[in-house]
């Protein structure tokens, strides 16, 4: 069932319309967003769809084509909804914290953005629900304001310490390209990123790997960061150059502080190298750059599991010109740049590597850079 028919048959009147936002991949530049520093995401072409209708004000009931109940509520704080349906309400509440009279609604949700894989299907959720309520509502909200209310809700409501990432690139990605935006100032440049021009594809691989500790890691990381800055008296880790990396390092008392801050300041210069060789055409040479910034979140910023490990280093033995696991870590999808004809030799490649080390099964697809949120 898809999201307008979800909406029919609970609500037994046609949705006034369709609002869908996309999951993302990272291209590169992970764990840098918190830090202030730079990302490169492009929107997937899954996305979640939310159809929505109008309801009396102060109303709100949100059903879906992968929970039984329909959740109904009011205008609530922060923990009162749980479950799937806060981060509805936790889109209702950040709207209305920040000042706008928020239209009640019916929403019914449908996704293709596949759940707890780590290309951001809460933030594809969120996105989906607060361009519709936007419009519905006739609210003035630029869209470069929205992704901060997307992540509130998030933050605030649900509870979860991510930066401005996912959110920035459900609601600002651009069809056929890479998203580079600046986590301090929220400018963003729209970057060409049009692989099949080339002969080239990305092969996003799921690793199926169980999340195990997601929640208490991120956090510690974000900790450990923000420490580190703290202690070398800039306001965020991104403040610290590649040139004065070293120095930095050399204050640093902490083996375990130090790597985190390796593994950041140098993301960050591999998000900008990754940009420059972008916007040049040189899109194969980005290959040893996705493939340094795995090596560094494996080895400094200690957030892989064996089967990403895996994944990355089979896509590499078999020909990708580079390859890297994509979002927070712990599991989730890796990405692999490849020549678009090799697909099925990669994929079969990593489901035999898993098969001999006893792993889930991976599943893996191939994806072009979608658009980000909007009506349909
Ligand atoms: C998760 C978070 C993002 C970002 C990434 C890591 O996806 O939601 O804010 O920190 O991890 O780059």
């Amino acid at each position: 069932m898809n999201a307008r028919d979800a909406f029919v048959k609970e609500f037994g009147t046609e949705p006034a319309g369709l609002w869908a936002a996309p999951g993302r991949v990272n291209l590169i530049g992970e764990h840098t967003d918190y830090n202030d520093g730079f990302v490169l995401p492009f929107a997937l072409p899954q996305r979640t769809v939310a159809a929505v209708g109008p309801a009396p004000a102060g109303e709100w009931t949100v059903c879906s084509t992968f929970a039984d109940e329909a959740v109904s509520f009011g205008l609530t704080q922060p923990g009162e909804v749980t479950g799937w349906a806060a981060y509805v309400a936790g889109v209702v509440w950040s709207l209305h914290e920040n000042g706008f009279e928020v239209p009640g609604a019916r929403i019914a949700i449908d996704s293709e953005v596949p759940l707890g894989s780590g290309l951001s299907s809460s933030a594809a959720l969120e996105s989906s629900v607060l361009t519709a309520l936007i419009d519905l509502g006739g609210l003035d909200l630029p869209v470069e304001r929205r992704p901060v209310i997307a992540q509130r809700a998030e933050n605030d409501y649900v509870g979860a310490p991510t930066g401005i990432l996912d959110q920035s690139a459900s609601i600002r990605c651009r069809e056929g390209h890479a998203l580079f935006l600046d986590c301090r100032s929220y400018e963003v440049e729209q970057i060409p990123f049009d692989l099949a021009a080339e002969g080239l594809a990305i092969l996003v691989i799921n690793s199926n790997a169980p999340h195990q500790h997601v929640d208490g890691e991120y956090g510690a990381r974000r900790k450990s960061c923000e420490q580190a800055a703290a202690i070398l008296g800039v306001p965020a880790l991104r403040d610290i150059t590649g040139a004065e990396l070293e120095g930095a390092l050399a204050r640093l008392d902490d083996e375990v502080m130090r790597r985190r801050v390796r593994h950041i300041v140098t993301e960050d210069d591999r998000v900008l190298e990754t940009v420059q060789l972008l916007k040049a055409g040189q899109v194969r040479e980005i290959g040893s750059l996705l493939t340094a910034s795995h090596a560094s979140m494996r080895d400094d910023f200690e957030i892989t599991v064996p089967q990403v490990d895996i994944a990355v280093e089979t896509a590499l033995e078999v020909g990708a010109y580079g390859a890297r696991m994509t979002g927070g870590g712990f599991g989730g999808c890796v990405l692999a740049l490849i020549d678009a004809d090799k697909a099925d030799v990669v994929t079969a490649a990593v489901e035999q590597a898993y098969a001999e080390a006893g792993f889930t099964p991976p599943t893996a697809w191939t994806v072009t850079a979608g658009a980000g949120a909007g009506k349909l």
